[in-house]
This record gives C-alpha cells, structure tokens and sequence, in this order.
C-alpha cells in the first residue's frame, strides 16, 4: 500500500479593485452576462467571461428550464459558446461571478463539478492552464491558476484509450 498526496494553493484578492486590470475587465463582463441569466427557479444568477487569445471575451451565462435537469451553468455556456466561436483557439483565463435575489454573495463561489470536467477537457486540448478567477457578488476573489487545481485527478480522454 501507499498513500500519496495532492495539493492547490489559490490567491485570493481582497475584492475588484486589487485584481490586475485586464482580469478586472473580464471579470466586469461576467458580472454583466450575469445580470442577463435566466435563473428564474433557483434566483442565483451566475455569470461567466473568457478572455481568448485574440483578446475578445466571451461570456455565459445560466440558463434554466422548467424541466430543471434541462438547465445549464454559465461557466459551461460561456465555455461552449467559445468552442463553438472560436474554435481550437486558446483560453487565457476565466472570470466567474454569482449572485442571489434571495440573499448577498460575499463567499466566492467556485464552479461545480460538472463545470470542472468540462473545462478540464479544453484546458488539456490548450495544453496549457486557465487561470479561474471566482467571486459572489462582492467580497474576495480567489483564483486558481490551473483547472487542475480545482479538479485533480481528471478522468480524460487519455482514459478512453481508443482516440
Ligand atoms: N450554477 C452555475 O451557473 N454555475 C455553477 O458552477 C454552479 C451553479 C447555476 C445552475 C443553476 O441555474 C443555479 O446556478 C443554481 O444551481
């Protein structure tokens, strides 16, 4: 037998105004798709905003259904709505912000495990890590710099063994 260990360290920044500038912007955009969600069953809107390779953003964000299952994160619409865009283009970093009409949002909310498979699998088409900047709708930021980060031991397509 043996054991073995796994570990992240995050940054976190005090709020908006400490983030670096660039990311600052991207996050603004988030927080702009996320006053557009269709949350109209949960009232937690979330908004997500990718800056590409070629310095245009994309964002998401949630979308519901009455037939609940149906719904969708943003993190997972923004993520698509790259791929389908911007093919096979690179993502620099990924910006994530949620709100409640229900209550205030000062924790920073990290995406859901459905969300981390998901980006995992463009992250490793990139070859390269995407940075995850996540918050509520104030209060601090923490950021991952690598989806692995948040998401180890990945199953991949390197686990399919026939691609
Ligand atoms: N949601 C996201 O958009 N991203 C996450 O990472 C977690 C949850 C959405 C899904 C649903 O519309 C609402 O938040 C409540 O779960």
């Amino acid at each position: 037998m043996r054991k073995f260990k796994i570990s992240s360290e995050f940054t976190v920044y005090d709020g908006l105004k400490e983030l670096p500038e660039e990311v600052r912007y991207v996050m603004l955009k988030a927080v702009q798709a996320r006053s557009n969600a269709y949350a109209p069953y949960s009232k937690f809107r979330v908004g997500a905003a990718l800056l590409m390779d070629n310095g245009d953003v994309v964002v998401g964000n949630n979308q519901e259904n009455a037939a609940y299952p149906n719904g969708l994160c943003a993190e997972r619409v923004a993520i698509y709505h790259a791929g389908a865009v911007y093919p096979g283009m690179p993502v620099r970093f990924l910006c994530v912000t949620a709100a409640s009409e229900l209550r205030k949002v000062t924790e920073a909310i990290p995406p859901c495990g459905s969300c981390r498979q998901t980006i995992a699998e463009y992250e490793e088409n990139q070859n390269s890590p995407i940075p995850i900047y996540f918050m509520g709708d104030s209060g601090e930021i923490i950021m991952a710099s690598s989806l692995s980060d948040l998401l180890p031991l990945i199953f991949s397509k390197d686990s399919l063994n026939n691609i």
